[in-house]
């Protein structure tokens, strides 16, 4: 008896263990694509361009078509040809094994990209569904979002469940934010995925298992992923944003020095604390309000104590060259009288329990409701409520915090609370991942509303799903001022760039305790270099103004800062090329020099590119020698700050005081510059410094300005002007310029770095004297719209 039983037992499970999709039943043409009847399934193959191609496999034919990441699904053309075994684009095939059934993609060429692991392919148990696949030996990974850890994910395992991390260790997974995309680099290919599926998704790129596949997959959902074959990194991440979207340009305000703390308590102290940047003439732009500016924490109102004249203050700040960016968050006070919890309740507009009832949990004001902000009806009332009580009073930036969504103590909310309505209604286990993005949606398209529809919005979000560049910047959370976090937060900003996000930062010198005077000052110089440049500290922390730690700090605060100010057209620039094509301001060094091992170490893997011209070498506080690796045989690099030269492709070690941060720039560069100015409303000296370091070989520079507020852009309002430098036919030549704006500079000075043996140049032919300033020349012309040549 006992045989049988068990007997039965082991056979009757086995069964149910796992199930894969099976054999290819039947085959047949769909719109941009092909559909595939499988023995236990449904698959479909699509194309969204020659290299961007959907595979979606279903236990059931599939009935609705949604995505929160990619906002048009519909494949408008077919890229697809049916040939032999195989589905082909004009750049990949895509080998489909019928029995039974598995995917894999080649280039042109017949490299092996990606595919179905051969013994496992795309398996389910139960409702999980998994895609193993094989994994090329040496294979490497890179993204996947706001992932901890080393840059190469190989050997990492990840769970995506949007998690408020306070203080969250090195190593800490999951975090705030959940991107599903990485990219595979082997053998000289590379290849990305994205796989949308917004549940619990894990991802496992080799860790633990033996050296030959690598998966990932969700508790539930479609296997539902993207492969991008694009033959180049940047390739790939131009297809990825293509699908799901660009930053539009951020406020110019948005880009210069932000201050904030948890929390500036009264509104004299808010004034005094802009007054003293102006008074000690260290530029800034921003200056934030945390909860203390509410009235009890209640969202959309103020705390007429601390904060009586919220106008008044805030045009006062404005005066003085200030914008305020205030927190808003989720979580709304229950109480009988308060304008948005009456609201809410009445229109049902709250996350709820199975038969209806509110979900409360705690958060800074006490029980609180949920906004369901799943329904566009929930944002439209939300992005409402913030006209009478911020935008009116002239608020354009919006700090959307707690929004994984957290409540107090980090506990996990009942997955079993509903959201959505009819055929949307689902579980917090299918939206946690995006409940945070669609938060930051409702703030961000609400504000642009309330402000005319024409003013930019600044938004930050804490929370984040795959398309969240298309509504906000996000910083990093809760971190840490120890060095190793300050590294890791590279790691993390350049992660989530690559990851379609470029305008990210992190809580400048640390939130969770006091930085160490030198932690401070190398945090402040290696924030010059992170898109969003943005200070913060906790409640009850030592104070983390730039003045805050003595005579001699304030003074190497001043100029780093200056720094930031001084390239804020060049940074302008790559928010454009964002803005246009996906690349992201910080880029970790695989996205241009993909198969050069070193970039993929522990050593040199926090490296990036700021911009098209800047390498910028991430150094801990203590290490006054630094090891650095510049990237690129036959480049030659020049320190940023001394003009010294060094040859690339190998390592250097490098001095690395806490005042010299080992910054590079390209030989052959541009980088345009401006006077150092307070805040970005100031006018400067109305002169664009060109700098150009000598090179062997020159480049291009695509310079990009516009009113740097409105969306007028959009309409082709902006200065647009491709500035070339040639060495060898001597010359550098500032293209026509696209002038549907005005610049903001009448002249432009350009200086050479590197050079020798200048005595004259001419200017659209006419000799013109150069002068020499130490190791540099320059020379000075008015601008001009017309074709300005520099020829010497
Ligand atoms: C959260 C945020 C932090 C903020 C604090 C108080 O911890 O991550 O930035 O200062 O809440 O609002």
């Amino acid at each position: 008896m006992a045989a049988l039983w068990a007997g039965t037992s082991v056979y009757a499970q086995s069964t149910r263990l796992s199930e894969q999709a099976g054999n290819v039943v039947q085959t047949h043409a769909i719109p941009g694509g092909y559909a595939f009847q499988l023995d236990n399934g449904y698959a479909t193959i699509t194309a969204y361009s020659p290299t961007i191609i959907r595979v979606r496999v279903t236990k059931e034919t599939p009935k609705t078509d949604f995505s929160y990441a990619i906002d048009d699904l519909t494949p408008h053309r077919s890229w697809i040809k049916a040939e032999n075994d195989a589905l082909t684009t004009d750049s990949l095939t895509i080998k489909i094994t019928k029995t039974p059934f598995r995917v894999s993609f080649q280039d042109k060429k017949g490299n092996f990209l990606s595919g179905d692991d051969p013994a496992l392919g795309i398996s389910w148990e139960g409702p999980q569904v998994t895609s193993y696949r094989q994994m090329a030996p040496g294979e490497k990974f890179i993204g996947w979002g706001e992932k901890t850890g080393p840059l190469d994910r190989r050997g990492q395992s990840f769970v995506n469940w949007n998690t408020d991390a306070y203080g969250y260790a090195e190593d800490k997974d999951p975090i705030y934010g959940s991107i599903p995309f990485f990219i595979g680099v082997h053998d000289k290919v590379c290849y990305g995925i994205f796989f949308d599926n917004t549940r619990k998704v894990f991802a496992n790129f080799g860790g633990g298992v033996d050296d030959d596949r690598y998966y990932f997959g969700a508790p539930d959902g479609d296997m539902n992923y993207y492969f991008f074959g694009a033959s180049t990194v940047p390739g790939i991440i131009a297809d990825y944003t293509s699908l799901t979207g660009r930053t539009p340009m951020p406020p110019l305000w948005s880009l210069g020095y932000q201050q904030c703390r948890w929390g500036y308590m009264t509104e004299q102290e808010l004034l005094q604390t802009a007054k003293t940047f102006r008074i000690k003439q260290i530029p800034a732009d921003v200056i934030y309000l945390d909860i203390q500016y509410m009235d009890h924490y209640k969202v959309f109102t103020w705390n007429q104590e601390r904060f009586p004249h919220p106008k008044e203050m805030i045009d006062s700040l404005k005066n003085m060259g200030f914008d305020v960016v205030t927190i808003i968050d989720p979580g709304v006070k229950i109480e009988t009288g308060y304008k948005a919890y009456e609201e809410g309740t009445a229109k049902g507009f709250f996350a709820r329990y199975p038969g209806g009832k509110p979900y409360i949990g705690t958060v800074w004001p006490g029980r609180c409701n949920f906004p369901d902000f799943t329904r566009a009806e929930v944002r439209a009332w939300w992005g409402d409520n913030f006209k009478a009580s911020h935008t009116d009073n002239g608020i354009r930036g919006f700090w959307n915090d707690m929004n994984e969504p957290a409540v107090l103590g980090g506990k996990e909310i009942p997955t079993v609370v509903e959201f959505g309505t009819g055929n949307n209604r689902t579980t917090l286990a299918a939206v946690k991942n995006v409940f945070g993005m669609q938060m930051a949606r409702a703030t961000f398209e609400g504000t642009k509303k309330d402000m005319g529809g024409n003013e930019r919005p600044f938004n930050l979000t804490r929370a984040s799903y795959a398309g969240i560049q298309k509504y906000s910047a996000v910083w990093t959370g809760d971190n840490r001022p120890e060095d190793e976090h300050m590294l890791l937060g590279y790691r993390l900003l350049n992660s989530m760039g690559l990851s379609g996000v470029p305008f990210v930062g992190m809580d400048i010198a640390g939130f969770s305790g006091d930085a160490s005077p030198d932690l401070f000052v190398r945090w402040m110089s290696l924030g010059v270099y992170a898109p969003l440049y943005r200070n913060h500290t906790a409640i009850n922390n030592r104070y983390h103004e730039p003045w805050e730690y003595g005579e001699a700090t304030t003074e190497i605060m001043r100029h780093v800062i200056g720094q930031r100010y001084a390239l804020l057209p060049y940074l302008y620039s790559a928010f454009y090329q964002a803005h246009k094509t996906g690349m992201p301001v910080n880029r970790m060094l695989p996205i241009h020099y993909t198969y050069d091992s070193a970039v993929y170490t522990d050593k040199y893997g926090t490296e990036f590119e700021f911009g098209d011209n800047l390498l910028v070498c991430p150094v801990d506080s203590k290490t006054m020698i630094a090891d650095v690796y510049l990237p690129g045989k036959g480049t030659t690099w020049y320190r940023f700050s001394t003009d010294e030269a060094y040859p690339g492709g190998d390592s250097q070690f490098v001095g690395s005081p806490l005042t010299d941060l080992p910054v590079f720039v390209r030989a052959g560069a541009i980088i345009p510059e401006q006077a150092v100015i307070q805040d970005t409303k100031e006018a400067g000296d109305g002169i664009l410094y060109l700098h150009v370091w000598q090179g062997a070989t020159g480049s291009s520079f695509d310079y990009y300005e516009d009113d740097g507020h409105t969306y007028d852009y959009e309409q082709g309002k902006s200065y647009r002007r491709q500035i070339r430098y040639d060495p060898g036919a001597r010359r550098i030549v500032l293209g026509k310029a696209d002038a549907g704006y005005p610049t903001r500079f009448s002249k432009v000075r350009v200086v050479l770095h590197g050079a020798t043996g200048w005595d004259n140049v001419q200017i659209n032919g006419k000799t013109t004297r150069i002068s020499q300033d130490q190791k540099l020349y320059f020379v000075e012309f008015n601008n001009s719209n017309d074709p300005i040549t520099i020829q010497w």
